[in-house]
């Protein structure tokens, strides 16, 4: 039993809100699909402290997910999760059923641009728009907001960002840094998937970034190069599978040229058995 409280429908969210609102208070949103780390309750913590009312939403949102991939088995552990939102100060935790996300069929694709063509849209080529789907819907139901992304999931921050500016929806975005395990690992709900000989393995990718950052900030400006020694990084210490090792501008998720002063983003993909792991970098030169 904790203090938060759960609204599981569209219309009694949105009376909720908008009477906070009438009254002043700013309004704080961490979508979530649950099975809550660090990760997510860095961004509960972050919430909690800008905000008045802190809104933690917990889905699992079908349509981000392809016909192969991990719907059914996806961790859920609802308990669990309204002890983190406690914990870490949400007022309010918002679990819709899907007929509650998506009542109504046939509603228009949200347009989610270029950002999200390549890395993981290459990968899951109807990812984003599922996200989409769902942030928007969440941006339309809560209103007016600061709402708390992790950059954990770089590409899908700049696809929200976007998407944000692109249908002038009245959300301020909030990047949050990496929450890792001590050995550098990015917290995941998908590293439940981890074989324990695949958990030894996977800090590799975090190193990999970090082999990637310490060369664009010892100097090297050559793209290709810092790519290809996270790969060999990644090749040489596991049996996962490579997926891509890449450095981007940030703001078109293009390749660099030269990697210039204000420097760049490292991304990293790789698939261990069942786990697809995704980790990135800021890279600056020194
Ligand atoms: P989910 O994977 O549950 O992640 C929810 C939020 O937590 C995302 O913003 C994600 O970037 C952030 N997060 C995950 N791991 C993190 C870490 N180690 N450090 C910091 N933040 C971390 O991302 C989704 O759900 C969904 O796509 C969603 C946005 C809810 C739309 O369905």
């Amino acid at each position: 039993m904790t203090g938060v409280e759960v609204v599981e429908t569209v219309e009694g969210l949105r009376s909720r809100l908008d009477a906070e609102r009438a009254t002043g208070r700013r309004v704080g949103l961490v979508p979530t699909m649950g099975f809550l780390h660090a990760g997510h309750a860095s961004l509960i913590d972050a919430a909690a402290a800008d905000n008045d009312v802190t809104v933690v939403s917990v889905f699992v949102n079908p349509l981000q997910f392809a016909s192969d991939e991990d719907l059914a088995d996806y961790p859920r552990d609802p308990e669990a999760d309204m002890e983190v939102c406690w914990l870490h100060g949400a007022d309010l935790v918002f679990a819709p059923s899907v007929a509650q996300m998506y009542p109504e069929p046939g509603v228009p694709d949200i347009e989610v641009g270029d950002l999200a063509s390549s890395f993981e849209g290459a990968s899951r080529p109807t990812h984003f728009g599922g996200v989409a789907r769902a942030v928007s819907r969440l941006f339309d139901i809560v209103g007016t907001c600061r709402t708390y992304f992790g950059e954990k999931d770089f590409q899908q921050l700049a696809v929200v960002r976007q998407m944000v500016a692109d249908y002038n929806i009245p959300v301020e975005v909030v990047g949050c840094p990496t929450v890792r395990e001590h050995d550098g690992l990015a917290l995941s709900s998908r590293n439940a998937y981890l074989t324990a000989a695949e958990r030894r393995e996977a800090p590799v990718l975090c190193r990999a970034l970090m082999v990637g950052a310490a060369a664009v900030a010892g100097g090297e400006t050559n793209p290709d190069t810092v790519s290809m020694l996270m790969a060999e990084m990644v090749g040489s210490a596991t049996t996962g599978e490579l997926d891509y090792a890449a450095v981007i501008d940030p703001d078109t998720f293009e390749a660099p040229p030269r990697i210039a002063r204000a420097g760049v983003r490292l991304l990293v993909a790789c698939r261990f058995g069942r786990a697809r792991l995704i980790d990135n970098m800021a890279a600056v030169p020194a």
